[in-house]
């Protein structure tokens, strides 16, 4: 591979035709517990929230591949699947990294309709609702990617979508909100008074910024009260949203296979953990396998440390507590994490499955603050030529960093990270940067440990 052909691509005929089920191959089994019972939530309890394909696919331990349905790869063609890796040539260079000793790859997420991997698991979702004969979706969205994303699957599949976004992302991003109406969504400023959560946030607090479990919790309240027509997709955290996410990473490992690479680094930023486990899964399972033993770190917000700083206990999936409860890495459901601009990255919890591999060792986490990112962002731009969301610039600086790191020691290394999402509607972050008006939060101990302190003590299932 030479700097004139930086371009992998995989031949349309490639698309994986499974998902890659690593509940499965992780040996996972533990329950989800429904916030009403205190007891494992029942297929049917969470059929009441959920289309049914996507509850099969939650509680599905056993295959290890899952088909995709024809018309799902269709859908996937028509939105860009599958999507080129790269080598970084450019910015190998710009970082000094000698001959072909320490390479960079990434994954372009980028290309999809609406900018970033979330498209990957809301075609799927929404082809479930269809397939159901589900009218409306309702759902929460952050940084507005996973809205944006889902308001494409609904319009594609015929369906309502109604999306509550986090109140600090909606005003910092209003174009995200445009795109979702544009898709035909209405979206609702969460806190909302459209809800009686959302109400009670606001009579707490009138400006209250929001936060991602707030607004899961006002979509979970909108599809309990719309039950006859409405159910729930959420962008990350369950298994099946990692599920879907798993064609990046099959697709990254015959790409590197293409050029007869294998990385010895394997990166992704994470929020709730899906594009990061969705991009490491194919080379995880070979770490599982014995066949390979790659390094895997995901990159979180300094922000929102659940990896980092938290505790791997039952916990909430929202601040409302009517979201079931699952053993995750948490800084507590209660946690309102600091108006960062990636926005995707402030969830208070981690995927059941990325925890688990965090607390079996099979993967490490670090912490990033929002000015080192969107300075490695700017640089990726300058090199690559490709913006990258602030979610996916903490995957960015953390390979830049681990580049120079096996430069300076004169190691021999591959380095891939998963380009999560374009940045076109996060300029703000790069305007407050180049302006220099770009805060960093520090976050105490103290602060960490009085939310901590806030996670519910479920009896029999600690
Ligand atoms: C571009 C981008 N990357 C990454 C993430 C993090 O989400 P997750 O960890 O669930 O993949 C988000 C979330 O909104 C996002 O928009």
């Amino acid at each position: 591979m030479d700097a004139s052909n930086p371009i992998i691509r995989l031949p349309p005929e490639k698309m994986p035709k499974n998902f890659l089920n690593m509940a499965a191959v992780m040996g996972y089994g533990l329950p989800l517990i429904s916030p009403m019972t205190m007891q494992p939530a029942t297929p049917e309890e969470a059929l009441m929230i959920f289309p049914e394909g996507v509850v099969a696919q939650e509680m599905n331990f056993t295959d290890r591949e899952i088909p995709i349905e024809n018309e799902l790869r269709a859908a996937y063609y028509y939105a860009n699947r599958p999507t080129p890796m790269h080598r970084a040539f450019r910015l190998e260079k710009a970082l000094g990294l000698e001959g072909d000793r320490v390479k960079i790859f990434f994954k372009n997420e980028s290309v999809s309709p609406t900018g970033s991997h979330k498209t990957n698991t809301a075609l799927a979702q929404a082809f479930y609702a269809k397939k159901q004969g589900i009218k409306a979706i309702a759902t929460e969205t952050g940084a507005g990617q996973w809205g944006s994303a889902l308001a494409y699957a609904c319009a594609l599949f015929g369906i309502e979508a109604r999306v509550y976004m986090v109140r600090a992302s909606y005003r910092q991003k209003p174009y995200r909100g445009i795109l979702m109406r544009t898709y035909g969504a209405t979206v609702a400023e969460s806190p909302s008074d459209l809800t009686d959560v959302g109400k009670s946030f606001l009579e707490q607090d009138p400006e209250h910024p929001g936060s991602l479990g707030i607004a899961i919790s006002e979509a979970v309240e909108d599809v309990v009260k719309h039950n006859d027509t409405t159910r729930y997709s959420l962008g990350s955290v369950i298994n099946a949203v990692l599920l879907h996410q798993s064609i990046i990473g099959q697709e990254a490992k015959m790409q590197m296979e293409m050029v007869k690479e294998y990385p010895d680094i394997v990166i992704g930023c994470h929020g709730g953990g899906s594009n990061f486990f969705g991009f490491s899964s194919a080379f995880l399972a070979d770490k599982i396998d014995g066949k390979k033993d790659p390094t895997i770190i995901a990159v979180e917000s300094a922000a929102a440390p659940k990896l980092t700083r938290g505790v791997y206990k039952f916990d909430y999936g929202d601040t409302g507590h009517v979201a079931p409860i699952a053993k995750m890495y948490t800084i507590g459901s209660a946690f309102v994490p600091a108006p960062v601009h990636a926005g995707g990255l402030r969830y208070h919890g981690a995927a059941m499955l990325v925890s688990m591999a965090l607390d079996k060792g099979l993967i490490s986490a670090t912490a990033k603050k929002q000015t080192e990112v969107i300075e490695a962002g700017i640089l990726f731009a300058k090199t690559e030529g490709f913006v990258p969301a602030p979610e996916t610039c903490h995957a960015i600086c953390e390979a830049i960093e681990q580049a120079k790191m096996a430069n300076d020691n004169g190691e021999k290394k591959t380095i891939a990270f998963n380009c999560s999402g374009h940045g076109y509607f996060d300029m703000a972050a790069y305007g407050d940067y180049l302006d220099g008006k770009l805060p960093d939060y520090e976050l105490s101990d103290e602060e960490i440990q009085e939310s901590i302190a806030k996670i519910p003590s479920i009896e029999g299932f600690q």
